[in-house]
């Protein structure tokens, strides 16, 4: 863990987004401040609609700028992008990434994996799209970093030929093609079964271990938190209703919004892969049973 003197890679401060919805003007991230370093792990938990895929939308400046009014201070790496709002193009997709929610809906279905991590790679810079060989070689390395067997062979199919767990490593290596340092993942694994969450979130730890990445977990299961995070900030309503070490919010909640979303915390299964055959598709990391929980916490 790094010693918090260097500048935090995020640091947001103040942060506010009103939406401006046809039954009027709603304040759905309501002054929240936080900050990530990089090796750290920071995660907003809060129930469905309290705000957390628009705080994480907010700071990269992804909400429509006529339907949502932003307030306060992001710095990424030290650049204020919200004194400058053109700074977060010089960020996104390079110091910054994002793993979407969904794996099912974030690929395109009619282009091949290798096409859509071509396109990547391009826009990160890190080959030009007429040197077919850097792209295809650059792709390759991708998807073994992310832990995909026979990249080559995954280059050539498309979304649907691959299982949930396998796009949601293709999302996280699409990601990776700009070599991020802090990673913005909205329920990275929230779209996927029980047993595939737990080899993703180990892929994310890996990628953190070896590369020092800063990531910011949006997740509204305490499990998850529980796993993967230095810091958790509760959200409720927009705000932050407690935030400490993962311990401390685990042993000691201080509110019963906490305690509520404690009771929920799933069970998290073995480190496999299901094939796509036997997905049902349906399950749901949700259930309520304490004693049957992950143990294996965040050193
Ligand atoms: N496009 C929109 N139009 C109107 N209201 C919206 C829109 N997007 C979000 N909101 C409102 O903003 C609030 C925060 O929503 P947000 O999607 O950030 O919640 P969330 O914590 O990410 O929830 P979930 O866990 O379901 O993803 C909610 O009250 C939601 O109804
Ligand atoms: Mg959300």
């Amino acid at each position: 863990m790094n010693a918090f003197k260097e500048q935090p890679l995020l640091e947001v401060r103040d942060f506010q987004v009103e939406l401006i919805t046809d039954a009027g003007i709603i304040r759905a991230v309501d002054s929240v401040s936080f900050s990530i370093h990089r090796g750290e792990t920071v995660t907003i938990i809060g129930e469905s609609g309290s705000g957390k895929s628009t705080t994480a939308m907010g700071i990269l400046r992804l909400l429509p700028e006529d339907l949502a009014v932003l307030s306060g201070t992001v710095m990424i790496d030290g650049v204020d992008i919200s004194a400058d709002t053109k700074a977060i193009d010089k960020v996104r997709g390079k110091t910054l990434a994002l793993i979407p929610q969904d794996p099912m809906t974030a690929l395109s279905p009619v282009h091949s994996i290798g096409s859509q991590l071509f396109e990547a790679i391009r826009i990160a810079g890190a080959a030009s799209a007429k040197d077919k060989g850097a792209l295809q070689a650059r792709a390759v390395r991708l998807l073994e970093q992310v832990h995909i067997p026979t990249p080559e062979k995954q280059l050539k199919k498309y979304p649907h030929q691959l299982s949930g767990g396998m796009l949601q490593r293709v999302l996280i290596a699409i990601a990776l093609a700009s070599e991020p340092q802090l990673l913005v993942a909205d329920e990275p694994t929230s779209a996927l079964d029980v047993t595939v969450q737990g080899g993703i979130l180990d892929l994310l730890l890996e990628l953190q271990e070896q590369r020092g990445i800063g990531i910011l977990m949006i997740t509204h299961d305490l499990g998850v938190a529980r796993l993967m995070s230095d810091r958790i900030h509760v959200m409720k309503d927009g705000s932050f209703v407690e935030s400490g070490d993962v311990q401390q919010i685990v042993d000691h909640p201080a509110t019963e919004y906490t305690r509520t979303l404690l009771s929920a915390v799933p069970v998290l299964g073995p480190w496999d892969e299901t094939p796509a055959a036997s997905r049902t598709g349906g399950a749901h990391a949700a259930t309520p049973d304490p004693a049957l929980t992950q143990t294996g916490a965040k050193p």
